[in-house]
């Protein structure tokens, strides 16, 4: 049987074992059977655990959109590929096929070329969803760009910080975003981002919003005109294996943003092969994922995942409210979509609101429902289960992350029993091992403990940019020769995988992964703030909302503490974004710490959570007597 196409449960034990048992030859075959290559690979795998060093595919070549647009249009130009589905439902969706993305995208592709864009020069990509933003970053994989896009709800500090690191020579905006009944002007936070970019040479405007936006001569260049005027003929650049695709910014625990570097042939034969099998995706079906293509999923499995597949996939620009808690529903009886992606933050909203939302629309083309991003809880599962599935569409709890480029630890619909709230098997290829805090694998079921991952994977992110030595303390150094996600996890009697979280000081809010120290140096910014410590604690809807401990400078500070709090929401909207804004802020006159010097969290934690009487043992902390202090200002 095909490996690429998983039917059932003992074709899966089957091909798991394969792939574990010979790793190399299982995945030679998947690239082999499923891909088109300019030229073959020389070697499968190169791996060198002590430097963290992994090569997939190497003397390979290939152009991703060869593979994602070309090799379609011999069987599928006049399919849908890209079906764009507007903020505002009165505007009609829009059917991009193969042939006219295939089109668009080798136009687009012209115009970075004529600015000066050629292979290995980084262009940062800020816009909203639109089929501008999947047609630039297939545009830059044509010519070997290395994409690095950055969501658009993110502030213009954190938008420099992000094109300084990786060097941008440009960006590609638009004059603005339409996000429910607002709309946002994206192009005046780049042009405040510009400001201190030295490497920028030139910006790209779509125009969406038909806003008065300041252009600047020579540097700034409306797109439409320069695409009309752009040949459609693109040769593909022909790429190495290991050339680096894209740079993908996520949040550490500490320090400033991770640039996950991901690279060509790995990265396309896993994303590829997981959209296959996780979405069980058929040639007729309509897929879609509600993330933003400013997210790895969507990178993976709204653009590359889909593309390779032959796939329809829906890029929807708006929000779940707009213009009711109707409208995701909408979309899919108007598409008649067959798979349904989205995060468990999501759910939760959605399960808030009344269920006429839901019963008013017919979803019976769903076939498959996933989530994604966080942990998925009992009552949200059940939900999604009885009123958007009806119970007979199975849910696939995809656990990955930005650095592993594709779906870890899935079920495989109509093939793996699923549980609420975990997210079964470890797909095939990967070897998930639970570590003690000793760094010995904990063998046999019934078990918890941190979640490594023991043998590469084709996705696996190569490096942090510009630094690898980051990437090897942050991934390779707490247990040797093993990638460690980060995650706690717990395996039951079956072997299933259910993620208890993180275990780091990465805290998740609505499935976004914000760090705390980027967050704190926020908040410090503030002339009235001392220190400050933030913890995470539970939210009906996100999840986790961020709990922030402040001490101020002057403790008696006179302003009125509630502009106190809405000034440190106000640093964190400009430095970050919103999506990192503190629900809770309590001013305190000191954080518990260890006699090294480091903020106790666990102890923050507990007292956020209201479960002060459970602090355990405190007497070893450097000032005990602040815990009580805390205890007492939170109540
Ligand atoms: O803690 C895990 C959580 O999200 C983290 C990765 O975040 P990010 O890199 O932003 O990627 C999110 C989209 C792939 C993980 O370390 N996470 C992701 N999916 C799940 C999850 N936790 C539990 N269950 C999941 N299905």
């Amino acid at each position: 049987m095909n490996p690429y196409h998983i039917q059932n449960l003992e074709h899966y034990f089957q091909v798991y074992r394969h792939s574990v048992d010979a790793p190399e030859e299982f995945w030679q075959q998947i690239a082999r059977e499923n891909f088109v290559w300019q030229k073959p690979w020389d070697t499968i795998l190169n791996w060198n655990p002590d430097t963290a060093e992994v090569r997939w595919f190497e003397g390979a070549q290939l152009n991703i959109t060869e593979n994602c647009l070309d090799r379609h249009l011999e069987t599928r130009a006049d399919k849908t590929a890209i079906l764009f589905e507007p903020n505002n439902p009165k505007d009609p969706a829009t059917h991009i096929t193969y042939r006219e993305l295939h089109t668009r995208v080798c136009k687009f592709a012209n115009v970075l070329k004529a600015k000066g864009i050629k292979k290995g020069d980084r262009v940062c990509i800020y816009l909203p969803m639109i089929p501008e933003l999947a047609i630039s970053v297939l545009a830059c994989a044509r010519i070997g760009a290395i994409h690095s896009v950055v969501f658009a709800g993110f502030s213009a500090t954190a938008l420099s910080t992000r094109i300084n690191d990786a060097k941008c020579s440009m960006v590609i905006t638009s004059d603005g975003s339409f996000r429910g009944s607002k709309t946002i002007d994206l192009k005046g936070i780049v042009d405040e981002a510009l400001q201190d970019t030295p490497s920028i040479e030139n910006v790209l405007v779509v125009k969406r919003i038909q806003s008065e936006i300041q252009m600047k001569e020579g540097r700034d260049y409306w797109v439409q005109p320069l695409v009309e005027q752009a040949s459609a003929d693109c040769p593909i650049e022909v790429m190495d294996a290991e050339d680096p695709l894209f740079i993908l910014y996520t949040s550490g625990s500490t320090g400033t943003p991770k640039g996950m570097v991901h690279t060509t042939a790995g990265y396309m034969v896993y994303s590829s092969y997981t959209f296959k099998n996780v979405f069980q995706y058929k040639e007729e079906d309509v897929y879609w994922c509600t993330a933003d293509i400013g997210w790895i999923t969507g990178h993976s499995y709204i653009v590359y995942g889909p593309l390779a597949n032959g796939a329809t996939t829906v890029m929807y620009e708006g929000v779940p409210s707009y213009p009711d808690w109707g409208r995701f529903w909408e979309i899919v009886q108007k598409h008649k979509i067959t798979q349904f992606y989205t995060a468990p933050t999501a759910i939760r909203a959605l399960a808030k609101e009344n269920l006429e939302f839901v019963e008013t629309y017919d979803l019976s083309s769903l076939k498959v429902l996933g989530t994604v991003g966080e942990p998925i809880n009992e009552e949200a599962w059940h939900w999604y289960n009885d009123n958007i599935g009806k119970k007979r569409s199975p849910i696939v709890d995809t656990w990955w992350q930005t650095e592993t480029g594709g779906i870890m630890i899935s079920p495989i619909p109509f093939a793996t029993p699923t549980i609420p709230t975990f997210a079964t098997l470890p797909l095939p290829g990967i070897q998930p091992a639970l570590m003690d805090e000793h760094g010995k694998e904990i063998e046999g079921n019934q078990v918890d403990g941190r979640l490594c991952i023991k043998f590469p994977w084709p996705s696996m992110a190569r490096t942090i940019w510009g630094n690898h030595q980051r990437y090897i303390d942050t991934y390779f150094s707490a247990f040797a020769k093993k990638y460690f996600t980060g995650d706690g996890a717990f395996r039951d009697a079956t072997g299933y995988y259910r993620i208890t979280g993180r275990v780091d000081d990465v805290i998740i809010v609505s499935g976004h992964n914000l760090g705390t120290a980027p967050i704190e140096d926020a908040i410090n910014e503030h002339p009235a703030v001392a220190e400050s410590a933030i913890v995470g604690f539970p939210h009906d809807i996100k999840g986790n909302a961020l709990y922030g401990y402040v001490i101020l400078k002057e403790t008696g500070e006179t302003r009125n503490h509630d502009n106190l709090r809405k000034e440190i929401n106000q640093v964190i909207t400009e430095k970050i974004g919103p999506i990192a804004k503190l629900d809770k802020i309590q001013f305190t006159i000191g954080l518990p710490k260890t006699r090294s010097g480091k903020i106790m969290r666990r102890i923050l934690r507990k007292i956020a959570h209201g479960e002060s009487d459970q602090l355990g043992d405190i007497s070893t902390l450097l000032n005990p007597e602040v815990v009580e202090a805390v205890i007492q200002e939170a109540l």
